[in-house]
């Protein structure tokens, strides 16, 4: 057991410039993809988190050669449907959605039967939304109807292409369908509701046959599969999901200024910036550039004396998915009421989030309406805090030890937070930056 960590001091100004760890979607999908490609793979500035050490061990239970020293990972591939492993295999995904989702994938064509489980959170998230469309690729999944992990898959050498229609705005469900259609003969068709695109980004640096069409709400994406592609290099720019935190760290605060330095500001990414614009904030990129399809910047940031509350346009929700938690927080400071709907997705992710927002707000004296998939939030830009806060039992949601951890340090009171070790499962770097920014943790 990690013990707490406690705060009680609210952050002094700073201005300084600080680099985030790398960016986890990219982190994960360059080892899956690095172990399907042909020839060895280097990733510089991969993230170490937990769910990229998972998506590590499951490589190297599937037989694949990971080896890493101070300044790279490498990853040795052999081709498509190339995973060499015993009989009776568990594979575990840990915390990582991502990851469960996206490694049944590349298993279809496995015909071994092989078992996937997960940490308690994970175990509660809903698998069925990929399963579906496994299954219609000729896969079966056991125990039959079972909709949670564990879960156990047996591929087929009889895979067939699907047409597919995804509408939640899971970039998880449309990247799990993308991988299997790797192995898939002939075409596979996908519409997508609008969602994160680095699985597209790298088919098309990877030279995998894919057409995207894209619409105001939907891409249109076609696959060929059985295509073989060559190993990659990548270095991994700063995920945008970990800035977050910093950013509201400073906009919250009093005269402070931050640099972000090398960020992934890829435009299904950046709601986010967008929101907190529109509430006030002067939030801007500068040094952009493309990098294998993505775009990067560095981020500068200012503290912001009165921020507006806002009525959330719906088109944003999945490009700001995993920052509403924080978002909602610069909501209890802002004037106004804010209004946050469609987002009952929240409530699927590694806590729910939705629910948890609302009751972090609600501890700290902040109103607040909930439904099944909507918020709203009544600010009060005088929030100032000087009562005892705890915060437990939050099935170790790294992104709330995160949130709270800002809250502590900007609006003040004493608080105590469990399990910080939960935010190694994406930024383990976090309390570190927090500390060179001058954030006391007792
Ligand atoms: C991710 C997609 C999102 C996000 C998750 C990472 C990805 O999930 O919440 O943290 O890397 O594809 P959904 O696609 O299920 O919304």
């Amino acid at each position: 057991m990690v013990k707490p960590i406690y705060f009680t001091n609210k952050i002094k100004n700073f201005d300084k410039k600080i680099f985030v760890n790398g960016d986890k979607s990219l982190s994960i999908r360059w080892a899956l993809m690095a172990s399907l490609a042909l020839g060895k793979s280097r990733a510089h500035n991969l993230l170490m988190s937990e769910d990229v050490l998972s998506t590590i061990k499951i490589l190297k239970k599937l037989g694949i050669k990971v080896e890493s020293n101070k300044k790279y990972y490498e990853i040795t591939g052999n081709g498509l449907n190339s995973y060499l492993y015993k009989k009776n295999l568990t594979i575990n995904a840990g915390n990582s959605g991502t990851l469960g989702r996206l490694i049944l994938a590349l298993l279809i064509c496995s015909p071994k039967k092989i078992k996937l489980i997960g940490d308690k959170s994970l175990s509660k998230r809903d698998f069925s939304r990929i399963i579906h469309p496994l299954k219609e690729f000729g896969v079966n999944f056991y125990p039959k109807n079972r909709t949670t992990l564990p879960i156990s898959i047996k591929g087929t050498n009889l895979i067939r292409p699907i047409k597919y229609f995804e509408n939640k705005g899971s970039a998880q469900c449309k990247s799990s369908v993308m991988l299997a259609a790797l192995n898939a003969p002939g075409k596979t068709f996908i519409k997508a509701k609008k969602s994160r695109d680095h699985t597209e980004i790298l088919f098309k640096n990877l030279k995998i046959p894919i057409k995207i069409k894209k619409t105001k709400n939907y891409d249109y994406i076609e696959i060929e599969g059985k295509k073989n592609f060559k190993s990659f290099n990548y270095n991994i720019p700063g995920d945008i999901s970990s800035s977050a935190f910093f950013i509201v760290l400073t906009l919250l605060s009093q005269n402070s200024k931050l640099i972000i330095k090398n960020v992934n500001i890829n435009a299904s990414r950046t709601g986010i910036i967008l929101i907190l614009n529109r509430m006030g904030a002067k939030i801007i990129f500068k040094n952009k550039k493309i990098y294998k399809g993505e775009q990067i910047a560095d981020i500068y940031v200012k503290s912001i004396k009165l921020l507006k509350a806002i009525n959330c346009p719906t088109k944003l929700n999945t490009r700001a998915i995993d920052e509403f938690l924080i978002i909602f927080l610069v909501a209890a400071k802002a004037k106004g009421v804010s209004y946050f709907k469609n987002l009952e997705e929240l409530n699927h992710k590694e806590s729910k989030r939705l629910n948890w927002g609302s009751k972090i707000l609600n501890m700290i004296g902040i109103k607040t309406k909930l439904t099944n998939h909507s918020i709203k939030i009544y600010g009060n830009p005088n929030l100032d805090l000087y009562k005892n806060y705890e915060i437990k039992n939050y099935l170790k949601d790294h992104r709330i030890m995160a949130m709270t951890t800002v809250a502590a340090l900007t609006l003040g009171g004493k608080w105590k937070i469990h399990d910080p070790d939960s935010i190694n499962t994406s930024f383990p770097s976090f309390l570190k930056i927090i500390k060179s920014l001058g954030g006391k943790i007792n």
